[in-house]
């Protein structure tokens, strides 16, 4: 794992920003994995930012999202799909037809629906970068805790403590979906690079659980400790329960000097 510790969110959004950018320069035909949630909102606002100032486009890119609530119209504006249109696609030149998220209607099978969605990210040549935020109960994806860490895309129940700290998203006129179409565990770590973006005081418990604790299904973001190419973009507050700052630092110069001299990416 490559730790790298911020001075606030912003600056993760940045440096999250470059990896996106140095991915695309890299490729010709990039796939993406897109989270939605509060945290990658800075890092798309970057991306767009960029994209208007003519230093990068989408037109080659091919993304797949992590999530999708299960039965929700994509026009709904509480669905993923919107969230992504009005966050992301709808500010940059990227051909919506090579975006897709694991959707699963009312009358489709749910089980066929992850099967399929398995099949689109392999035949698009699997993802080469997923950016990743974490719950605050160590939920990667709706990957919750006990989670099957070989798991593949599918239909989950949310737990209560995800319903209750998502419920500030809808008003209360508006029904919360409690279940939801996501990745698998196994499908994330099939990735080439993983970039998970944490910041704010209510995730360093899960940051430090992510990072020193046990390989755990009780913590699926800690399965990330066994992904060869796992970069963790964090701000202080969420670093704030890790004990050994000075060594992440000294290591993030290190691999800053590499990264300046051989680029962030490596085996594409
Ligand atoms: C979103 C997702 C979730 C979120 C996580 C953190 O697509 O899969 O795992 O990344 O719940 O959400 P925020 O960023 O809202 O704290």
């Amino acid at each position: 794992m490559q730790i790298i510790i911020y001075d606030d969110a912003q600056q993760v959004a940045i440096s999250a920003a470059q990896w996106v950018q140095g991915l695309i320069k890299e490729k010709t035909h990039p796939v993406l994995g897109l989270a939605t949630g509060s945290t990658p909102i800075s890092l798309y606002q970057e991306l767009v930012k960029q994209y208007q100032a003519d230093q990068c486009s989408f037109t080659n890119v091919t993304t797949f999202n992590l999530d999708e609530y299960h039965n929700i119209d994509e026009s709904n504006p509480q669905s993923y799909r919107s969230f992504m249109q009005e966050n992301l696609f709808n500010h940059v030149d990227i051909n919506t037809k090579n975006t897709f998220l694991p959707t699963c209607e009312q009358a489709q099978n749910p089980r066929n629906q992850g099967l399929a969605y398995e099949d689109k990210i392999k035949q698009a040549g699997g993802i080469d970068l997923q950016i990743l935020g974490i719950g605050a109960n160590g939920h990667i994806g709706f990957n919750e805790p006990t989670s099957s860490l070989t798991s593949r895309t599918r239909i989950k129940t949310l737990t209560q403590q995800t319903l209750t700290d998502n419920s500030r998203l809808f008003t209360a006129q508006e029904e919360q979906p409690t279940t939801a179409m996501t990745m698998g565990i196994a499908t994330i770590m099939d990735a080439r690079y993983v970039l998970l973006m944490a910041t704010g005081k209510n995730k360093a418990q899960a940051v430090k659980d992510m990072i020193t604790g046990a390989v755990s299904a009780n913590c699926p973001a800690s399965i990330l400790q066994m992904h060869e190419n796992a970069v963790i973009l964090l701000d202080k507050d969420a670093a704030s329960a890790l004990e050994d700052h000075s060594y992440y630092q000294w290591a993030d110069k290190q691999n800053r000097k590499l990264n300046e001299e051989f680029g962030f990416y490596h085996n594409f």
